[in-house]
């Protein structure tokens, strides 16, 4: 019998992942459908209930319903913790597992796409927000030498900083917290944009320093060249957008639900080149 899966948001048109997971499918020659479905704003939950009623196997989860997928989850995976949202759950004896998949997929991406291991590595990330902190800790975990993290509200770093600390993992690199204006005189190896600037075109006070030849500035956001970007490609640096994360951490999702890693380089080339 074919296996359901399904990706939940509001809006969901746009969505990529029916078309990523039915790539896998074929690759690994797994037996699954997967579908993009509109679950109403104030209906997250009955949704996922429903489909778990209907004897799905999982789910994607997309905006805006991440952190309610966590709440609502039975069982949270270590992956979920820091960011306190999901989206990635899977379903077993009528009830919910929560895993965050964004971390892996950022990091693959970086790591294993673009070759550019982290350990030992200067790591700059941009933002604290939602984005940011589904990512926080595989880096972390990745082992840089240095992981700075800068946004304009200061103290959003700071409780990144303490969610970190308390997911108690092991030896995994503290967050050093900075301004925009703190960013003066500082080198990096791999500068991460996970602020949600690129959406209205905004510029980000970074000093013009940080940008140049040597490093990779990945921006998570893909489908636009943002002000990020360009501003990072005028000074010869390695420009990525977030396409190989979207397809990363579909992959890991694959993989979470039916124990097969697809190969996700011939997936990343034809969603590019659509
Ligand atoms: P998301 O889920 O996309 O992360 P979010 O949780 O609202 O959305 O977080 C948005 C992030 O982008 C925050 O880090 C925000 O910085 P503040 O916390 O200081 O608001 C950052 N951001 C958005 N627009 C920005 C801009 N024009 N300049 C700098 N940072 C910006």
């Amino acid at each position: 019998m074919t296996d359901k899966y399904a990706v939940l948001g509001n809006p969901i048109g746009h969505s990529k992942s029916p078309m990523i997971h039915a790539e896998f499918a074929k690759q690994t020659k797994q037996d699954i459908s997967y579908e993009a479905i509109l679950a109403p704003l104030d209906g997250f939950s009955d949704t996922v209930k429903r489909l778990i009623a209907e004897g799905y196997k999982g789910v994607n989860v997309t905006v805006p319903f991440k952190f309610e997928a966590f709440d609502m989850a039975n069982d949270i995976n270590a992956s979920a913790v820091v960011p306190e949202a999901s989206n990635t759950l899977v379903f077993y004896e009528g009830s919910a597992a929560a895993y965050n998949t964004d971390g892996i997929g950022l990091v693959t991406d970086i790591q294993k796409n673009l070759a550019r291991p982290l350990q030992g590595k200067r790591v700059l990330m941009i933002g604290a927000g939602g984005a940011a902190q589904g990512v926080a800790i595989e880096i972390a975990k990745a082992n840089p030498a240095t992981f700075v993290v800068v946004n304009r509200s200061v103290e959003k770093v700071h409780d990144m900083q303490k969610k970190l600390e308390g997911a108690k993992e092991q030896d995994i690199v503290a967050i050093t917290a900075s301004s925009f204006n703190g960013l003066d005189g500082q080198v990096f190896d791999v500068v991460i944009n996970a602020t949600s600037a690129g959406l209205t075109d905004s510029v980000l006070p970074i000093p013009d320093s940080i940008f140049t030849s040597n490093i990779l500035a990945y921006d998570m956001m893909y489908g636009r060249e943002t002000p990020f970007m360009l501003q990072a490609r005028s000074a010869g640096a390695q420009v990525a957008d977030g396409l190989g994360m979207l397809v990363e951490q579909a992959a890991e999702a694959f993989s979470i639900w039916r124990g097969i890693k697809p190969d996700t380089k011939p997936v990343i080339a034809t969603i590019r080149a659509l």
